[in-house]
């Protein structure tokens, strides 16, 4: 059944002048092959026949659906479900009603939204794609997406905390945590019960991530952990850390190691909260770990796993954050658009004047283009297919999108622009972090340039029917 298919495919390729024959691209011992175990969510019809490929480095899968005479890849939908509607609105509404009232009080006193982050536990905010088996919400990302940018568009403190706890912490133990990881702490992340951190950042391995100096020596039954981890968020309040440590220095990155550490385990010691340009509500720390006796069950995956198991983890994360750029970019949009049609200059509303109007009219195509790249990176991941480039642009773009649309906002609203009163001077001072962490925009540059000239880019064809991803 294989040959005829891939003929077919190859001559539709073709016919779509891409440049490389189809079967060049498909190791044969992979095809019908189980998928991955990560990638669960297959239907075969009758009819339906699943195409499975595996990409050389990394078991990327990508599904085709054939039917006779027609090559089906997953068309291209821009609605919402009904479900990934209600989360939307949920999520507005919970940012209006409940994270707006004290949002300016919290950013100046640098308050952490407690009472606010229990509430986003108990409506199923913290552990959204977490498995309803431990105690999740089992939704999609895009969902996932839907509910940061609504909460970002409000209050980025907040849905900074709920982003590292989402797709950070929950989702990298779910997805390569052990069983009894996995049943030990899920349940207590993803009701928002404990809050987690995710402890890469050092005070000299921000960007260049694999020079890790913490330790984490192999003393039989457990790790003795040491080193100082920085830009830790949530570092105040969490009750888990997921540590990445270099066990085996000779090796480089592939020694390195995630251990799961408790934080009232006797060597944490959580330093001094940073005092912030913006998401000042979220909890900032140093944190430094001494003699902490970690057992050898909380190291995540085989050893050496670590630096791949945080490289994996921020292709997810940084999805989230572009959803939180988006947010912010659409925040400040909105209050911009209403302020501009009451506000009158001139003898009419701003809106009215051109040089007002044209700012509006790229800010709407700015956001419009970030949130095509963050809710396709999203649908990507919901299909088991390569996400780290799409991720890696979304971000890029939706962070820059933030920063030059909050400072234009603000420039709209003038003085009162300038003001804590009329929200946006904050949305711009929130929108600068989104360009830094989870990978600066030159982070996210180096990813994408250097997939592009590896030729693994995801590549889709606009003619209607083929998908397809260089394998
Ligand atoms: N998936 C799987 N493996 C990956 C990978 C990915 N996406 N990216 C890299 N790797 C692997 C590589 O294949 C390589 O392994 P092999 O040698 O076995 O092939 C290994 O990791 C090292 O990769 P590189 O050689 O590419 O490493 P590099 O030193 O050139 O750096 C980098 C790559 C992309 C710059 C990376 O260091 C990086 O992402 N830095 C930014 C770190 C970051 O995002 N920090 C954010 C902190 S967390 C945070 O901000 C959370 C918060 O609180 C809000």
């Amino acid at each position: 059944m294989v040959e005829p298919l891939l003929g077919r495919l190859n001559h539709l390729f073709h016919a779509s002048q891409f440049p490389f024959p189809f079967h060049a691209r498909l190791p044969s011992p992979f095809i019908n092959s189980e998928p991955p175990s990560h990638a669960r969510k297959i239907t075969n019809t009758d009819q339906d026949f699943s195409l499975i490929l595996l990409r050389k480095t990394s078991p990327i899968a990508l599904f085709t659906r054939i039917l006779p005479n027609q090559i089906l890849i997953k068309r291209m939908f821009f609605e919402l479900t009904e479900e990934q509607l209600a989360v939307q609105q949920a999520a507005r509404d919970f940012a209006q009603n409940v994270l707006k009232p004290g949002v300016i009080e919290r950013d100046r006193e640098m308050k952490f939204p407690k009472s606010e982050v229990r509430q986003m536990g108990e409506m199923g905010f913290m552990g959204m794609m977490v498995d309803p088996e431990y105690g999740g919400g089992g939704m999609d990302t895009l969902s996932y997406v839907l509910a940061m940018e609504e909460i970002s568009k409000v209050d980025a403190s907040s849905s900074v905390i709920m982003s590292v706890n989402n797709s950070l912490v929950c989702w990298g133990l779910q997805q390569y945590g052990s069983e009894e990881q996995k049943a030990k702490y899920l349940p207590k992340l993803a009701t928002g019960e404990w809050i987690g951190s995710f402890c890469l950042s050092e005070p000299e391995a921000g960007s260049d991530a694999t020079s890790q100096r913490t330790t984490a020596v192999d003393m039989g039954d457990h790790y003795l952990l040491n080193g100082t981890k920085n830009w830790i968020t949530n570092g105040g309040t969490s009750s888990v850390h997921l540590v990445m440590a270099q066990t085996h220095p000779e090796k480089g990155h592939k020694g390195i190691n995630c251990l799961i550490v408790e934080t009232d385990w006797p060597g944490v010691v959580i330093g001094a909260k940073e005092d912030k340009l913006g998401i000042r509500a979220s909890d900032t720390h140093t944190i430094m770990y001494t003699d902490v006796k970690v057992p050898k069950e909380n190291r995540i995956g085989e050893d050496g796993f670590g630096f791949k198991f945080a490289m994996k983890t921020l292709e997810g994360g940084r999805i989230g954050i572009a959803a939180q750029a988006l947010g912010i970019a659409g925040g400040a949009y909105e209050l911009s658009l209403a302020y501009s049609k009451e506000r009158a200059a001139f003898g009419k509303p701003i809106s009215q004047h051109q040089a007002i109007a044209f700012k509006l009219a790229d800010m709407a195509t700015d956001i419009e283009a970030a949130k095509l790249l963050v809710y396709r990176a999203a649908w990507l991941k919901d299909q088991y297919m390569d996400y780290g480039t799409a991720s890696a642009m979304a971000k890029l773009f939706a962070s820059e999108t933030a920063m030059k649309h909050t400072v234009e906002a603000v420039q709209i609203h003038g003085g009162y622009g300038y003001v804590k009163e009329y929200h946006v001077e904050r949305l711009m001072r929130d929108a600068k972090i989104t360009q830094i962490y989870e990978g600066t925009s030159e982070v996210q540059r180096i990813v994408i340039s250097r997939n592009v000239l590896n030729g693994q880019l995801y590549i889709p064809i606009w003619n209607g029917k083929v998908v397809g991803m260089e394998v």
